[in-house]
């Protein structure tokens, strides 16, 4: 197969990780014989450094162009100024509202190895496999908002839901479930916001005329995020509108021990030349500034994001499933970085921690 991979390393820690996960496809492709080819845009704090926009046209063309794209971290300090016009976050819910990437897949799954590397009970990880479809166009992020200016200092957000926008990363949602243990849990604060009662409605419908087979919970997201440290094996698919996914897959992050270790698959309704969704694919971390340039960072969330590229945007379940053993074997083998290093046999830098997937590979491979 031939792949054009769009790749936006962003800032901080972006480009060192994106790098590792560049490498793990190339080495895919010399062994399975595919050829990606990879265009890189500019996307957050460097781009607004180098052209004052977060999301300068060609880097939304060069994804438009692109089969699926694999994005780093942006943000950074240099560009905190609360009170600044532009802002690098805003080029990162830019490219996603851009490309109409409505689903948010965070699958959280522990690696054997890594059960220790948590702050919670291993009893309690034992089993964790779970999938948190989080909706990412809609919702407070880009509902009509209020700045607080000096003169008159109130602000809002505005949480805003319309049916379509949740039946669709409903169904999306179910679909997944369907594939997996057929369970479905919707969050929400239906005893609160309207906007989460409509949500409870309309996922209440769709689930019951179209995905009778899949079975439903609602769940408050205050006592959700109770549940996802008191009891985190009983979920299968939780599904959650924008803010509150965002907020539950930093906690569940933690259920694998660190940030590190997470991937996420962004999909939207448009194919690429493949039949495949054109997804984007980042680490669930941020940018880290506080290690940027050291060299130390982990770049496994976003080599196995490199998996889920594989997978959602060019179909290639055996290439992605290679990429997932090899960082199950590297773990295994005691490898880590220094974000997780309790226990480990050896501690590596994130170019050798790379390096290493692409040597698990290869000897899984011959
Ligand atoms: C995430 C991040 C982003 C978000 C930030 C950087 C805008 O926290 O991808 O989870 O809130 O969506
Ligand atoms: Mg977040």
């Amino acid at each position: 197969m031939k792949a054009i991979i769009a790749v936006l390393p962003g800032d901080g820690i972006g480009p060192e990780v994106t790098a590792e996960a560049v490498q793990v496809l190339e080495a895919v492709g010399h062994r399975f014989g595919h050829r990606f080819q990879f265009g890189y845009g500019l996307l957050g704090g460097c781009a607004i450094d180098a052209t004052g926009s977060p999301l300068p046209p060609e880097t939304v063309l060069l994804c438009q162009g692109s089969d699926a794209v694999l994005l780093g971290a942006v943000g950074g300090p240099q560009w905190d100024d609360p009170m600044a016009a532009v802002r690098p976050e805003q080029g990162l819910l830019g490219i996603r509202k851009a490309l109409g990437l409505y689903a948010n897949l965070r699958p959280v799954k522990l690696a054997p190895a890594l059960l220790h590397a948590s702050t919670i009970k291993p009893e309690t990880l034992a089993g964790v496999d779970l999938l948190v479809v989080r909706e990412l166009t809609g919702g407070v992020y880009f509902g009509p908002r209020q700045e607080a200016t000096p003169e008159d200092e109130v602000a809002y957000d505005t949480m805003l839901y319309s049916r379509p926008e949740i039946e669709r990363v409903t169904r999306l949602a179910a679909q997944a479930a369907r594939g997996r243990r057929g369970q479905l849990a919707s969050v929400d604060k239906a005893n609160v916001l309207a906007s989460s009662r409509l949500w409870r409605r309309v996922v209440t419908e769709l689930m019951r005329a179209e995905f009778p087979d899949v079975t439903l919970e609602h769940v408050l997201v205050d006592a959700m995020a109770m549940h996802l440290i008191r009891r985190p094996a009983a979920y299968d698919v939780v599904l959650a509108e924008n803010l509150f996914g965002d907020i539950l897959t930093d906690e569940a992050s933690m259920l694998a021990g660190s940030m590190g270790l997470l991937p996420s698959a962004s999909l939207g309704e448009e194919l690429n030349p493949h039949g495949q969704p054109r997804g984007l694919y980042e680490p669930i971390h941020g940018s880290a500034p506080d290690i940027a340039g050291k060299g130390v960072a982990n770049p496994l969330a976003t080599i196995l994001s490199a998996a889920m590229l594989l997978r959602h945007s060019l179909g290639l379940e055996a290439e992605a499933q290679a990429v997932e053993a090899a960082v199950d074997a590297v773990l295994a083998a005691g490898l880590r970085t220094p974000d997780i290093a309790d226990g480990a046999v050896e501690v590596l830098g994130t170019a050798a921690m790379g390096a290493a997937v692409v040597r698990a590979l290869d000897s899984a491979l011959t």
